[in-house]
């Protein structure tokens, strides 16, 4: 039996990377508050989530959702849409959600949520599920969405799952993203894993690839049955070496953001 996913922030490029790989056994109810260029398909409709009503209108007859809409940046210009966009459109699809009585929702939260943990030392990798230490107010709502994601979980016993995404992008472009980059096709197996895997309470997951240079975990995906095949090492000859000063970034989560004054 086929079901519906519910996607927000369809228009966007994650949403796009998704209608490339769509989950397989489920049928898409795209949705965005900007129109998309292209025809968005049958199944299409305008939503803000800071609108509560619309939101529950949206998550009906859906089997889970997808949040992927909001703020996806720390810029100046939409510093201000942060807040009300990321913490209150997330609470407000995990209220529709618990309402219409969806089990599963997956919520695209960042690593910047966590941007301040450094590499361990001896080669260890990070663990999917260190405490939020956020680098950035837009790290800060995606730590808000967590929180929020925990609690659904807990009090209404929602199956959440939190995809801590590194770089999701066509391709690596800096000498970073050959640690943190999520491709395209990965990030659709992932979306893949975390709708069919069994799920209690509210678990992290860490967004990335299978990289060479990766130093965070694979256990959060391999407990979901992600199995990620791309490696940012078949682009390093394309990406310019990192400027001496930045090389401590690359020892923390968040890149340049925790050294940034945002
Ligand atoms: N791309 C990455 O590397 C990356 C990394 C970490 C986290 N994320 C998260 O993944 C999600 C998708 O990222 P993206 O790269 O596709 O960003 P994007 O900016 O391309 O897409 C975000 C979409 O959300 C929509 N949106 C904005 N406000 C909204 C609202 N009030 N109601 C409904 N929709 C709204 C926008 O119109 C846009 O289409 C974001 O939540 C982002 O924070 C992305």
């Amino acid at each position: 039996m086929q079901r519906t996913l519910l996607v927000t922030g369809a228009a966007g490029m994650l949403g796009r990377f998704l209608l490339r790989r769509p989950p397989e056994g489920w049928a898409l109810r795209l949705s965005d508050v900007a129109v998309p260029e292209a025809a968005p398909g049958e199944d299409w409709r305008q939503l803000d989530v800071t609108d509560p009503v619309a939101t529950a209108a949206a998550c009906d007859g859906v089997d889970a959702v997808l949040h992927l809409g909001g703020v996806a940046n720390n810029l100046a210009a939409t510093r201000d849409r942060l807040i009300p966009v990321n913490v209150g459109g997330t609470r407000n699809v995990l209220d529709a959600a618990t309402a219409a009585g969806v089990r599963r929702v997956l919520l695209a939260s960042s690593n910047h949520a966590v941007g301040f943990h450094r590499r361990p030392p001896g080669g260890r990798p990070l663990p999917d599920d260190v405490a939020c230490r956020p680098d950035s107010l837009y790290g800060v709502t995606k730590a808000a969405m967590e929180s929020l994601g925990g609690f659904y979980a807990d009090r209404y016993g929602t199956e959440v799952v939190l995809l801590r995404i590194g770089s999701c992008f066509e391709r690596p472009t800096s000498a970073r993203m050959l640690a943190t980059w999520l491709s395209p096709g990965d990030f659709c197996r992932l979306v893949g894993a975390a709708l069919r895997a069994p799920v209690t309470g509210c678990v992290p997951v860490w967004g990335v690839s299978a990289n060479t240079r990766r130093w965070w975990s694979t256990e959060g995906g391999d407990a979901l049955g992600y199995h990620p095949r791309d490696d940012a090492e078949a682009f390093a000859a394309e990406v310019p070496p990192e400027p001496a000063e930045q090389v401590p970034a690359a020892e923390t989560v968040g890149g340049s953001f925790p050294a940034g004054t945002r």
